[in-house]
Order: C-alpha cells, then structure tokens, then sequence
C-alpha cells in the first residue's frame, strides 16, 4: 500500500449553465470536482485550503475511517470548521473497502458544487467479481441552481418555508439542452463497438432522488456504495442522495447516438425541479450531426421502478466477500424520522418546517461532538437520545395534531462492537416523503422494508439475514419503513442524517457516540495537530 497526497484548493469560479454565468465554490477550480483514487489499504492526505469567505469541511462520504473520527468531515460533528484563509489535512486509510465513494462539503450548502468521486481499487493483482471492463467512467448526477445556492437556503430560513427547487438536473457538471437554455450541449460519453464499460454513478443531487436510464442498453448492477452485490439487469436505476452505484454496460446496439437521462423520482406530492438531465452515449464512428435515439424517463411517481429496483439489491455474499450481517441484536432501535412545524414569531406564517427523528429536531453544537466527546467537555451534548418514539401514535394513518417538535443535541450511546437493529419509520406528519438516511462510519444491512407501518411482531420473520444489501445510505420509502443492522465495531461520534439537504436543515439528524474497546488497537486516536478551532 502507499501514501497519496492531494491538495484541494477551495476557490470561487465563475461558471455558465443555464445560459446564465455566476461564481461558485469549487475545490480547485474544477465542478464536479478532482476525482480522489486510491487503492484498498492506500493512506490517503488531503491538504484543503481554503481561500473563500465561507466555513468549510469535507466529509469523505461511505469512508469507514477506523478510529480516525477526526477526518470524516461533517462541520460541528467531528470538527470544527475550517475558517477563510485556513488550512487543515485530512489523513485516512481505506480498510477493507474497494469501489465507489464520494466526498463533498459538509457545511451549509457548499456541496452543491464542491464535490467529486473517489475511486478505490482492489489491492494490487486482485480482480473484481466480474469481468474486467474495458474502460471505467465516472458519472456524476447533480442539480443545479440559477441563484446562488447559500441565498436559496438562507431565505428559505428566514421565512420558515420551502427552499426553492433547483433549475436543472446535470449530469457531470451538464444539464445538456433543456427549455431554459436549448443551445447547451451535454456530457457525451463515447463508447466503441463491442465494449464493456463500467459507469461509477454518484447521485450528488441535493434533494432530489433520480433515475438514471439510457436508452435502448441494460444496465448491469454490481456494487452499490462500495460493496458488491449479486449482478442483475435493469434498465433503470434508483439512485438517492449520497448513494453511488457501479454498472457494466456493453456497447452491443446499432453504432450512434443514444440518450443518457436522469430525471426525479419523488413519490410524495411535493414540488421538484422536473427537467430531465440529457448526456450522449457516443458510438465511436457515429457522425456528430446523426440523431439521438431516444427514451422516456418513468414518471416522477412511478414507485412501482423504485421499489422493484431495491428489491432486486442483494448482497454478493460470496466465500471472498461475505456478507457479515449481525445476527443477535444489542440494541433494538425505533426512529420515526418526519417533518413537523415549530412556532416562529420572525417567519411569514408564524411557523417554522422542521424535521426531526422521534420526534427531536437537532440542534447543531457551537463546538463539534467529537471533541467534547474525546476531551469530555460538558454541556455540549446530552446522551440522551430516544431509542423510541416518545409517543407511540399511527405514523403512516391519521396524525396527530400537534406536530411540534422538541430540540436538542442529543446523542445515542453505543458499547464499542454492540449490535444494533434500527427501524427508520417515515410519518405522515405534514407529508410522507423519502428520506435517504446516510450513517457515517459504518456500512449496515438493510435486512427489510415495507409500506405502512412497521409491525414488530410479523415484519421481522421476514428479514433477510442471509444476503441483505450493504450500503451506508439507504431511501426509507415514503409512507413506510426500513430497517438495517450494523455492529459498533467503530470508537468515535458518527453522524446520521437524512441526505435530503432540506431535510438535514431542517434537522433530521442525530449522531451516535461509540465508545472506546479495552483491547489495543479498540480506540479512537488522537486529534491531528492542525485540527481547527472554533
Ligand atoms: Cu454524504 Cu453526512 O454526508
């Protein structure tokens, strides 16, 4: 294994889409931004420098980050910012993980356009599952805004209402020509006859679950958030906020033009950008003048291609690459995670969106987490975070009436290497609506899913303990439930947020603090030097 060393610059730039030109914060002035690669078991340094006038952090997103808590990223978590004209290296190992990842800002808004892929390899000399393709592409799905992103949110929480949706959808940086700016051109992705590709999917949105389709090739799935799975075809895929998603696809049509598009998938009745990104699929020798064939994305309701596609997610579970589900449970975990209102004398209807997990909207600390947990600082958080609805009540039937939520920054504390099950429940309250829920620090198994509410009695005989999906992101369906597992096997505070960034806003978050093992190498290390100061 070897060190790599990285320098991301954080610099504005001045950038066109949309047939409309403005600054943006970009990591070297690059959007999507420098692909990170490294190899399973590579350390990895990289040295941020920040030459904007906001705060800054960057959370490596899927990373496990074995007692190295201090380098995960997300600001007030496990470090403070990193202040304008400040500088701070990141430095990690990549245990036990190949594939695809990503990493991006992790404070205000900034991700919308400072993010980029990290591509792990195989150790040297070991292969993939599956027949080595002919060539690889990252492929980065976004949305875009025609005002400044800080300004969108910022309004939004001044007025306690929704912020307003994104222009556009893009696809590596390109929304490709939509009616707001039809001379635009998209990505274009050239393929050679014959050829198999794999395609690194990252859904970099930031509140929009997307599909991702292109038309009249099959997709192969094999790994989804840096783990393998069992291949399968499709020719949709599902992919939510902060989740990654590797396909083969082999260039076996007609040589041409064919379309690559990413459009919303939203089941609840709410309002999203509904303009589909368009890249090229390019057969080498196709003419640039030859017509795109095309194909319709499914509908933004169309739950049915949602649901079969989860459905079909396996882990691979072979002899090489297990699938080590925890089978005796330590901690039997129930969240509801919804939206609720809070009074605000300041907002236009004298209340506040909030959203909150049983029933608590988190409250971001002035210090992070992680070093009032390792310096063990009082008064920064509470560990008492509810491992059950407060008040149990019918969270996909009729609701409750008052749907005020209670603040806090509370934490759940877990024995290092105790095994959790965690049932995330979606409510009624104001909406149902998906919520991708991201844990840092850990991969879990999704052993189970369903519409309505969890019954805990029936749901749980048919868990799939025997080759459940593994991932660090998982889409808790809207009007229903998930439930995942994963051991503590991890010292340090792990965020858990929905990465819908409204909602993470809003404050459907929490974190988990996991305490240090007796045995030798069962702790969290010490800080770096350079770790920022509040
Ligand atoms: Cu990809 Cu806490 O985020």
């Amino acid at each position: 294994c070897m060190v790599r060393h990285y320098k991301f610059n954080v610099v504005m730039k001045n950038t066109s889409r949309l047939c409309s030109c403005k600054p943006i914060v970009t990591v070297n002035g690059k959007f999507p931004g420098p692909t990170l690669v490294a190899r399973e078991d590579d350390t990895v340094l990289v040295k941020v420098v920040n030459h904007v006038k906001y705060n800054v952090s960057i959370h490596w997103h899927g990373i496990r980050q074995l007692r190295t808590g201090w380098a995960d990223g997300p600001a007030y978590i496990t470090q403070c910012p990193i202040q304008p004209g400040q500088s701070f290296v990141y430095n990690f190992t990549i245990t036990g993980q190949r594939g695809t990842l990503w990493w991006h800002a992790h404070i205000l808004w900034l991700r919308a356009t400072v993010h980029g892929a990290i591509v792990i390899l195989p150790k040297r000399g070991v292969p993939y599952p599956f027949p080595t393709p002919h060539k690889e592409e990252v492929i980065i799905l976004g949305e875009w805004w025609k005002s400044d992103v800080e300004a969108v949110i910022n309004e939004a929480m001044k007025s306690g209402l929704a912020p307003n949706v994104s222009d556009a959808h893009i696809i590596n940086g390109h929304p490709g020509p939509v009616p707001a700016c039809p001379s635009q051109g998209g990505f274009n992705l050239p393929v050679h006859s014959g050829k198999t590709y794999m395609l690194r999917i990252i859904n970099a949105a930031l509140n929009e679950e997307l599909f991702f389709k292109i038309a009249g090739h099959q997709l192969t799935v094999v790994e989804v958030d840096a783990a393998y799975v069992k291949p399968f075809k499709t020719d949709t895929i599902l992919i939510a906020p902060g989740q990654t998603t590797n396909v083969l696809l082999t260039a076996d049509r007609s040589p041409g033009k064919y379309l690559v598009a990413a459009s919303p998938f939203m089941d609840a009745p709410i309002a999203v950008d509904n303009v589909t990104a368009s890249a090229t699929l390019h057969y080498s020798g196709t003419l640039a003048s030859a017509a795109t064939t095309l194909t319709t994305p499914p509908p933004q309701n169309a739950t049915p291609v949602a649901t079969n596609f989860s459905n079909a997610l396996r882990s691979l579970n072979s002899k090489k690459y297990p699938a080590r589900v925890p089978l005796k449970i330590d901690h039997s975990l129930f969240f509801t995670v919804g939206l609720g209102v809070n009074p605000c004398s300041t907002c236009v209807n004298g209340s506040r969106v909030v959203a909150d997990i049983n029933n608590v909207t988190f409250v971001m600390p002035k210090i992070s987490l992680l070093q009032a947990h390792f310096f063990n600082i009082s008064g920064v958080f509470t560990d008492d975070f509810p491992g059950n609805p407060p008040i149990p009540y019918n969270y996909t039937g009729t609701q409750p009436t008052n749907f005020q939520t209670m603040k806090g920054t509370k934490v759940y504390r877990l024995a290092y290497n105790s095994t959790v099950q965690l049932v995330l429940q979606d409510t009624g309250m104001i909406a149902p609506e998906n919520h991708p829920i991201h844990l840092h620090g850990f991969n879990f198994f999704q052993v189970g899913s369903g519409t309505g509410n969890f019954n805990p009695k029936k749901d749980p005989k048919n868990f799939n303990l025997f080759d459940p999906v593994e991932r660090n992101t998982i889409g808790v369906p809207s009007g229903g439930w998930t439930a995942i597992r994963f051991t503590a096997d991890n010292p340090g505070v792990w965020f858990m947020h929905c990465h819908l960034e409204v909602h993470t806003t809003w404050g459907l978050k929490m974190a988990f603090v996991v305490d240090n093992g007796k045995g030798p190498n069962e702790s969290l290390l010490p800080p770096p030097h350079d770790l920022p100061k509040c």
